[in-house]
């Protein structure tokens, strides 16, 4: 089932998200199901639950755009270990779509997260891959993208969006 995502402007995408208790539910894997359908309709390679109006600590990744079944990774309440080096690299976001802007990130993470039945993990991400966890992880705390930007372009973007708004483009 496709999700209505939400965009810039919705609070719940400012707010942290609270960590998941109750696994290995119908209900949770329907969700993450239902995530993924909603990020591959929408052409994207992460989506994080906030940007479904959900406050929850969850977020699908799939740095090959539906490609590779491999990539295809579920974090469930996620946590940065360690980062490594920095990157530089465009951004977008399904919750502000069409602008896209170069944000510093770091070059290599290690994340613990859990799986839809509770088992913790480690993993390495780098590049991509990394780039996007470090994305995706920052929605679960309420962060987007516009944040690691100047000033400047945060307030060009903001004062397009409200442009949109006004005219009726952007719901
Ligand atoms: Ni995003």
């Amino acid at each position: 089932m496709l999700l209505r995502i939400v965009k810039y402007g919705d609070p719940v995408l400012e707010q942290r998200a609270e960590s998941i208790t109750n696994f290995g539910t119908p209900e949770l894997r329907q969700l993450v199901d239902n995530m993924f359908e909603t990020m591959y309709a929408n052409k994207g390679i992460g989506l994080a639950a906030p940007q479904v109006a959900l406050r929850q600590r969850l977020t699908v990744i799939d740095p090959s755009a539906g490609e590779d079944p491999k990539e295809k990774l579920v974090l469930i309440n996620p946590e940065i270990l360690s980062k490594e080096g920095t990157q530089l690299g465009e951004e977008g976001c399904l919750s502000i779509p069409g602008f896209r802007e170069d944000v510093k990130r770091a070059l290599k993470v290690r994340v613990r997260a859990q799986n839809v039945d509770g088992e913790f993990f480690e993993l390495d991400g780098e590049e991509l891959h990394a780039r996007v966890m470090q994305h995706e992880l920052d929605h679960l705390n309420g962060v987007l993208f516009i944040s690691h930007i100047s000033p400047l372009k945060r307030d060009l973007i903001r004062r397009k969006i409200r442009k949109l708004v006004k005219a009726g483009e952007w719901e």
